[in-house]
């Protein structure tokens, strides 16, 4: 029996800065300053307005209860229909588990090939939890470093050599410049993870799923049905309604997208402040500040403070980061601008 709580064993987890910055932002909101917010990949439009209304529909018909561990069927149809027709990769809608948002897939996919002690081969910059979600499961991160004259591009060919990789394909819609693509298209041997937070404007909703080989679905599924039962039955509808429906509307969130990314690259150019690199995806960029002798949280909360614009610290996304902070142009093109003027004036950057 333990006497007193110990929890130094989950010492070696930090935390994520992007929301230190956030909270910040928050305090100085309540004090009456105005803050432009590029710290969060949160898309600013609303959903697709069929996702209500499958949640009001599902109401209508039915008390919301739990579904099988791996999702309504319907919904994992959609999604092997989507696989085939935007990435060209067949997939069967047994191979798919859904749950509530990609994020504890992510953990649950680590569990999965993982057992604790093995080493995870992860890109260094990436995403902000990859780091700590695979020290929580008790496996080692091993960084493999993204240059910013390759524009922090995944070298495909290096990967194919290896034999399982867990592909995080969340952004994989949002991708400009080519056609959007999974990496099973590349290796059938993979764990893919996905989630309408991004493409479909749905980061509250909590949803997300992982598509796996059958001969690891089993174990999978077993997790899932230990860590989360089900994932919320009306949100699930909503999914499936989002991907029967929802096309052209986030077709049309992602043109936007596309406009704001080049408008920031012209701008921050005109500004004097060239990243280095083009973005092709998402909504974000990497751009790397002149002073090296400060932190990029302390940076971060200075730039906060002095020009009440919010941007997320590079160390957020792997040591490789450090020395960049990232900007996200998930905002007006209004917003952006007028941060983009408060950041070059500061010459903090
Ligand atoms: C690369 C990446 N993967 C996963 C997530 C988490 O997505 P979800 O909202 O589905 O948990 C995010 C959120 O910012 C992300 O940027």
């Amino acid at each position: 029996m333990i006497s007193t709580a110990q929890t130094s064993h989950l010492d070696s987890i930090g935390s994520f800065l992007a929301m230190e910055i956030f909270s910040r932002a928050q305090q100085l909101e309540a004090q009456g300053k105005e803050i432009i917010h590029l710290e969060f990949g949160e898309p600013d439009f609303p959903p697709p307005p069929e996702a209500a209304d499958a949640v009001r529909k599902s109401f209508e018909n039915s008390p919301a209860g739990y579904t099988h561990t791996q999702g309504i069927e319907q919904l994992r149809i959609e999604i092997a229909k989507k696989y085939s027709d935007d990435y060209g990769v067949r997939i069967t809608p047994e191979q798919v588990l859904v749950s509530n948002g990609s994020s504890l897939l992510l953990f649950l996919s680590v569990r999965l090939l993982a057992p604790p002690g093995s080493e995870v081969i992860l890109t260094d910059p990436s995403f902000a939890c990859y780091e700590n979600t695979i020290r929580v499961a008790g496996a080692e991160p091993v960084l493999l470093k993204l240059h910013r004259e390759e524009g922090f591009q995944l070298n495909v060919e290096e990967l194919r050599k290896k034999v399982t990789l867990i592909s995080d394909e969340i952004y994989a819609d949002l991708s400009y410049e080519d056609p959007p693509c999974s990496f099973l298209s590349y290796s059938q041997n993979t764990v893919a993870i996905h989630g309408f937070s991004k493409y479909y404007a749905m980061t509250g909703w909590r949803l997300g799923y992982m598509i796996t080989p059958m001969a690891w679905m089993s174990a999978a599924a077993r997790l899932h049905q230990n860590l989360m039962i089900s994932a919320n039955e009306f949100v699930q509808q909503a999914g499936i309604s989002v991907l029967q429906k929802s096309k052209s509307y986030c077709e049309s969130m992602k043109t936007e997208f596309n406009r704001r990314r080049k408008h920031v690259l012209n701008r921050l150019t005109e500004l004097g402040m060239d990243p280095g690199y083009t973005p092709k995806g998402a909504f974000y960029v990497l751009y790397k500040y002149r002073d090296s002798s400060k932190t990029s949280l302390d940076l971060c909360m200075e730039v906060l403070e002095k020009t009440g614009v919010a941007i997320a610290p590079g160390r957020d996304f792997g040591l490789g980061a450090e020395g960049y902070v990232r900007l996200s142009y998930s905002n007006s093109l209004e917003n952006i601008d007028r941060a983009l003027i408060k950041l070059a004036e500061s010459k903090l950057l």
